[in-house]
Formats: C-alpha cells, structure tokens, sequence
C-alpha cells in the first residue's frame, strides 16, 4: 500500500504565520507539523510515501525530510499548482499510486492513541474505502457521517448546517484502487474544489465504504487555526514531559517498526545535534520502547 501526505494548500487561517512558510512546517511543540500525520503513515506499515506540496515550498519540505532512507522509507514530492481540493491529491498522485491501494493524510492532521498503529496496519488491501468517524463538538465544520438506528453509516454531508450528528470524518482515508478513476471523474463543488466527501460518497453509493468509529482512546487534532495550533503544542508537551515518550516521532516509529537500526536510529539522531528532540531519540537506544 501506498501513502500520501497533502501538505499544499493556502493556509489562511494562520496568517501570517503561513505568508511565507507552509502550514505544515510550523513547529507543533517540539518538531514540524507533517512528522505527525507521517509519523502515522509508517506506524500504519506504510513506507512508500508522496509529499504533495505548494510549488513554492516543496525545496524546504526535500531539506528537512530527505529522500525517507534515514527512516527506512521512501519520500518522493510533487506539486499541486493550487489548492483545487482533497481529493486532487489522487490526480496529482495517479502515477505514483499506479496499480496500488493507497491511503491518504492531511498534512495538518494529528492522530495519536494506543493501538491505533495497530488498527491502521489491519487495513492493508481494502476492499473499497476504509474512513473513520470520530465525535467532536464541532462537527459542522467537517464532512459529517450519519448512521442509521443500527450504525450503518447511511450518508456523508460536507460541512452541513446544523449538522445531523455530532460524528466528523478525520482527514485519514484508505482506498482501493478505484479512488484514482473516482477522483479522475470528480467535477469541483459548489466552492470549487475536489471534495473528498464526494469520494467517500461514491464507495457509500456503491456499498464499499466502511466508517470505523474511532473511539475516545485515539486523539484526533486539526491544527488550522491559532488556537487548534496552540491545544495540539500544549497535548504534545504534557504526554512527552509525564511519559518521556514521544509523539509524532519520525525516527522513533521507524526505529520501533524495525525500519532503521540502531545505529541508523543514531544517525538520525545526530543530524538534530545538541536539541532535546535529537537527545530525546538517543535515549531510545538504551531505554528500548515498547512495541508498537
Ligand atoms: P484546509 O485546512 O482545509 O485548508 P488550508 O490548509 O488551505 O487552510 P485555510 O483553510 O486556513 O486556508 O486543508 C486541510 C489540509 O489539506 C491541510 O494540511 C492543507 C491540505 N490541502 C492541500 O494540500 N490542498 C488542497 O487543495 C486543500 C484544500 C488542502
């Protein structure tokens, strides 16, 4: 299976943090956004992994993450010329993807929970598409699942308000091969983009879309605005410094799925120099994790 972080977009909402640097290379506590929703990917088992970017900000992106062997992965990049939706990343994606299955993060999604790598790497060949629900006070501002009396999911609405039940979909979406002639038959919506509602809701019409509910053990953060940017930093710091573990961690997930050694782990480390972060990895090496 493939992966794709979407880290383009235009990032309104935090400007000017964003006028001159991506969204998802803004600091979440104590590394850049997109280690977290990438650090997701690899715990899922997935190591083969496209970086869509704004053309602008795709060199900074190549600096910080390499070609992925640090980490026992493969990164490749491309470029979404403008923010035309969610769902273009499987247009921009379709040669990378080829023949494969392939799930989908949002660069600015952060997921964190025990048993979740575990749960994701369940989802290896989907029949069709695999979506979460995941219940927030929120929920108008997401694509909203509605369940019938026996918790079938019966219908999937962009942003509606009010919205018919408190369940958001997460920016995490696995899918079977198709999504890429979905996504090529896609016309834009009403706001002119490719949504990703639409997706999910041709797997629904076709009877293939299976909605797991993720239930309060996970955490499931968005950091698009100030304050959603400012809880995910506070969350990060208060698990690291009670636990000592780390969250979001590139290096660490690589290390704990057996993708790098410990002397690549060390590598890997070295190259942060004197930072907490980098020191932070290091001790992983004599204190030896949990597996996933
Ligand atoms: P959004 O938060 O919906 O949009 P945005 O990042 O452009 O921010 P704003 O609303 O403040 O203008 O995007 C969710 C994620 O998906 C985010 O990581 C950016 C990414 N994205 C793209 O890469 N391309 C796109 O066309 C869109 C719509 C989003």
């Amino acid at each position: 299976m493939k992966g794709i972080v979407l880290a383009g977009g235009a990032g309104t909402r935090l400007a000017p943090l964003t006028t001159a640097v991506s969204k998802q290379l803004m600091p979440v506590y104590n590394k850049p956004m997109i280690y977290y929703p990438l650090s997701t990917l690899m715990s899922a088992g997935i190591r083969d992994i496209l970086i869509i970017t704004t053309p602008d900000s795709q060199a900074l992106f190549r600096r910080l993450l390499l070609d992925g062997s640090q980490v026992g992965c493969a990164f490749s990049y491309a470029v979404q010329e403008a923010p035309r939706g969610l769902a273009d990343a499987f247009r921009v994606g379709r040669a990378f993807i080829g023949d494969d299955s392939v799930a989908l993060i949002l660069g600015d999604n952060i997921f964190f929970g025990y048993g979740l790598g575990r749960l994701l790497r369940s989802i290896r060949e989907p029949d069709g598409g695999v979506i979460f629900a995941y219940r927030v006070r929120n929920p108008e501002d997401y694509g909203v699942v509605v369940f019938d009396a026996a918790g079938k999911a019966v219908d999937i609405i962009e942003k509606p308000r009010p919205a018919p039940s408190p369940y958001a979909v997460p920016g995490l979406y696995f899918y079977d091969n198709t999504v890429v002639d979905i996504a090529a038959s896609l016309k834009p919506s009403a706001r002119g983009e490719l949504e990703i509602t639409d997706v999910n809701r041709t797997y629904l019409q076709h009877g293939k879309l299976h909605v797991k509910v993720l239930g309060a053990g996970v955490a499931w953060l968005d950091t698009g605005s100030f304050d959603t940017l400012m809880k995910a930093a506070h969350f990060v710091e208060v698990l690291e410094a009670r636990q000592g573990i780390l969250v979001g961690s590139i290096e660490e997930v690589a290390y704990r799925m057996g993708y790098i050694s410990a002397e690549e782990l060390e590598k890997a480390a070295l190259r942060y120099g004197k930072s907490a972060y980098g020191q932070m990895l290091l001790n992983l090496i004599q204190d030896p994790p949990l597996p996933l």
